[in-house]
């Protein structure tokens, strides 16, 4: 280190000292568990809080629970509290079961209503003593009250006088993890797994405990931890001892192990010559391992089973039903009180796609509504939210209508699969809200969504909510600072349905980053509008997410839908665009929901145009409620959407210095990089559209981009054309790339507007299998420099690797050369696709 780096460093050091303790550096790890000092006039409510918390009773997540409150305590107002056990002394924070105090407060017992889960915070005298009470039926309600009373002190509301009973929605609420036993997660945008490496179980499980905190928190209690494409060997004997580690750092925090498993394990890893469900040998095999697994584990959850879908074994092999395989491993469950769930997410992915008749979207509902009551009671049958697959827009599934005696939950995808893989902002509260409040009209009065998977409507005895949420081991859990408002959000929803996406941004963004009112206005807001935003430049009017389906599922690509039997079309030709999915016309699925919600989608004339494309095929000129033709609807929402996401990044720059740099430069980078992306999106969507229909931009933007120059137009030096496919991802169709045998290539071009001030983006190519260097250049004078090694899910020249570097405030005058030097590394051949030229504000 030069004394210069030492003085420097030494500056930092003093810097973050003098910083107020709300801007120390974090990393995102706290999440919204920060408890953050709170400033003087915050503190001043909290002023008579007591000086000690008394736990009644014993358990491991009962001394989480009071420990908890110290930390939170001492974190936010400076002051350890002292812990007690069983006797209050003097005033206390109270944390028992209303059992556990019966004999200190026999006056609590009278609190009608509260059943497993719930709590209660209250106020009265223990043994003489004035106590804030926080109480439950059971431990894990008491940890659920303390979480809810620190929540509130981090978002500075008042605990004084407090009588309030939480009650949570569903006795369902899990999260899922995707991850393989070698440490990948299967749709997982956030580093490797928390739970598994290299083909066991970690060993050092402080992050999985961590998790489990933070899933308490949110009142999360079951997590399955495996992908749901799921590996026989979690069932081999020797893997029982590790999975007992991973139920051993869960129950401190009330959180229930689930693993996935694969239904041929009696024949896979069990020695037998079937998995077939009827034959008795299979039966006892489930039993006996069920029987061996709560031995170890005695508050084990359950199993999570996908079959017949995308290549997993399943009853059908038998020609046995769903119905059959569900049933005999929920009965070697159920004395153990273990539950199934079996995913609805059945469907043939080999479907002839010339025939006009074939629906995807169809598949659940086909599948399961025959065999509804045909299950154990122990069965969940879990349903994703919408007939295909996480789409950026889809209707709600019909199947939350079609079963109304059997027990069933939603599946919300909390991993940005479809949504920008957590590249992109995109909170889904304001998407899954919209799915949980949507009435299916299937019996007398109302019934969203919401009622149906929570067992309200048909009062069955278990349901709720999944989440898939695949964190990783990046410090910040799922990759994007602000993305962990989705499993905020989804934990929030789980408990309480009927909170608004506002509030649940709001909640967030008070104990993710502070309560000063502009934080949580521009975070708020940037949150809530960002699905609309993402929505309008990925999937117009339900056509569902227009992305690469057969590969990454992340930058676009139209065409990847069509033509193939995985269902996903939107049917978009020369004419027109959209799947007609009417009973009249189409392919019936409109007649899958009751005659209520069936008659709104079966008319063109009556279903909203967000969903236009999801239930009718309509040429591009058909006119909208919005007054606007489909094809200049696809044009102005694409040029409005990828200028919001270049709003976001003044939005966030509005917040320099209000939170810690740390966070405020990786948030600030990822909207950059989005805002490019956003760009990519909007071309390729509007060239595919504009060729296929043969309809101009009414506003004459698409195909015009006044300030930029193709690479392949510029003089080149070792660098070559290429045509990039689809050729849409490329603006021109074409990019350029350093031909193999040049170590070195440049680009450049003769300067001709007038003197001043500009910014220029370069729109180069980031793959994940090379580090090439860039280089700008203005005469011999190096302007700027940059490594094009992001981690896209990028192998090629194309629509995700397409990336912009920006640089700002550049001088320039007519007849200077600006030159583009690209360094090729390993298979990335540093190659771009345009510069931009263009005044500087
Ligand atoms: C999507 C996803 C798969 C996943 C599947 C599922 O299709 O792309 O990776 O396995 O959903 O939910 O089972």
């Amino acid at each position: 280190m030069s004394v210069y780096q030492k003085l420097v460093t030494l500056g930092v050091l003093l810097l973050s000292m003098a910083l107020p303790c709300h801007l120390r550096a974090e990393t995102g790890y706290d999440a919204w568990l920060r408890y953050s000092v709170l400033t003087d006039s915050e503190r001043v409510k909290y002023g008579s809080l007591p000086a000690s918390v008394v736990v009644f009773g014993e358990s491991t997540v009962l001394h989480a629970a009071q420990q908890e409150m110290v930390r939170g305590v001492q974190g936010m107002l400076g002051r350890i509290l002292r812990v007690g056990k069983d006797q209050v002394e003097e005033k206390a924070i109270v944390l028992g079961t209303l059992d556990g105090l019966r004999s200190v407060a026999p006056w609590l017992q009278g609190r009608e209503g509260l059943h497993a889960d719930g709590f209660w915070l209250t106020t009265g005298k223990i043994q003489g003593f004035d106590c804030v009470i926080i109480t439950a039926l059971k431990d894990r309600g008491v940890l659920y009250g303390m979480f809810a009373f620190l929540s509130k002190m981090a978002r500075n509301e008042s605990v004084a006088a407090l009588n309030e009973v939480q009650q949570p929605y569903a006795p369902i609420r899990w999260v899922d993890q995707w991850d393989n036993l070698d440490g990948r997660i299967e749709r997982g945008y956030a580093g490797p797994s928390i739970f598994f490496d290299n083909g066991n179980v970690r060993g050092d499980l402080t992050r999985a405990r961590d998790y489990a905190r933070l899933l308490a928190s949110i009142g999360i209690n079951g997590c399955t931890i495996n992908n749901v494409n799921a590996d026989p060997r979690v069932l081999e004997d020797s893997f029982l001892p590790e999975l007992t580690r991973v139920a051993d750092a869960f129950r401190l925090w009330g959180v229930q192990l689930a693993i996935s498993v694969n239904l041929s394990s009696p024949k896979a890893v069990g020695g037998l010559d079937t998995f077939d469900p009827l034959d008795p040998r299979v039966e006892q095999w489930w039993r006996k391992r069920v029987d061996v697994l709560y031995r170890e584990i005695p508050d084990f959850a359950g199993f999570v089973i996908k079959a017949d879908s995308e290549g997993q074994a399943g009853p059908s092999t038998y020609n046995r039903t769903a119905a059959d395989a569900a049933n005999v491993i929920a009965r070697a469950l159920k004395p153990h009180g273990g539950i199934v769930f079996y995913r609805a997410f059945v469907y043939n992915h080999h479907l002839d796609w010339r025939e006009p008749k074939n629906d995807r979207a169809k598949a659940a509902y086909d599948f399961f509504h025959p065999l509804d009551g045909k299950f154990e009671d122990n069965v969940i049958i879990q349903i994703k939210h919408g007939p295909i697959d996480f789409q950026v827009r889809e209707p709600a599934s019909p199947l939350f209508g079609g079963l109304r005696s059997t027990n069933q939950a939603i599946e919300l995808q909390v991993t940005q699969e479809y949504m920008g893989q957590q590249r992109h902002l995109c909170f889904l509260a304001p998407m899954w809200k919209e799915v949980l409040d949507f009435d299916l009209h299937v019996g007398g009065g109302q019934t969203p969504v919401k009622d149906l998977v929570a067992g309200k409507v048909f009062h069955r005895p278990t349901g709720g909510f999944v989440g898939v949420v695949n964190v990783g081991m990046d410090a910040n859990w799922l990759g994007h600072p602000l993305a962990m408002a989705n499993l905020y959000a989804f934990g929030r929803l789980a408990w309480n349905p009927n909170l608004s996406a506002s509030t649940l941004a709001d909640e967030w963004t008070r104990l993710s980053f502070s309560s000063d009112p502009i934080v949580v206005k521009t975070i708020g807001a940037m949150q809530v509008a960002s699905w609309h935003v993402y929505e309008s430049y990925t999937g117009p009017l339900g056509a569902g997410t227009l992305t690469d389906i057969l590969g990454s599922h992340y930058g676009p690509d139209v065409d990847s839908s069509e033509r193939n039997g995985w269902g996903q079309w939107h049917r978009g030709d020369h004419e027109g665009i959209g799947m007609d999915r009417t009973v009249s016309t189409g392919t019936g699925y409109s007649g899958e929901y009751t005659a209520a919600v069936a008659t709104l989608y079966e008319s063109i004339a009556t279903t909203p145009d967000e969903l236009l494309l999801f239930f009718h095929h309509v040429p591009y000129t058909h006119v909208l409620h919005s007054g606007k033709t489909v094809i200049q609807h696809i044009y102005d929402s694409h040029y409005q959407g990828a200028e919001q996401a270049q709003h976001y990044v003044h939005q966030w720059e509005s917040l320099k210095g209000r939170i810690d740099d740390e966070r405020y430069a990786a948030v600030l980078a990822r909207l950059e990089y989005q805002a490019g992306h956003a760009i990519v999106w909007r071309d390729a969507i509007c060239t595919w559209f504009r060729r296929m229909s043969g309809i101009a931009d009414a506003e004459k933007r698409v195909g015009n981009y006044p300030d930029r120059t193709e690479a392949e137009s510029m003089q080149l030096e070792g660098y070559v054309p290429l045509d990039v496919m689809p050729p849409e991802n490329a603006s021109g169709g074409k990019a350029v790339e350093c031909s193999p045998e040049a170590h070195r290539c440049v680009a450049s071009l003769r300067f001709a507007a007038p003197a001043g001030w500009y910014e220029l983006d370069v729109q180069y190519f980031d793959q994940n299998n090379g580090e090439s260097t860039f280089r700008l250049l203005v005469g011999e004078q190096v302007i700027d420099e940059w490594v094009a090694d992001d981690h896209l899910p990028a192998v090629k020249v194309g629509g995700d690797s397409s990336t912009r570097h920006r640089t700002k405030k550049l001088a320039l005058r007519p007849g200077d050369r600006v030159r583009i030097e690209g360094t090729p590394d390993g298979r990335e051949h540093a190659a771009f696709d345009y510069i931009e030229i263009r005044p500087a504000n």
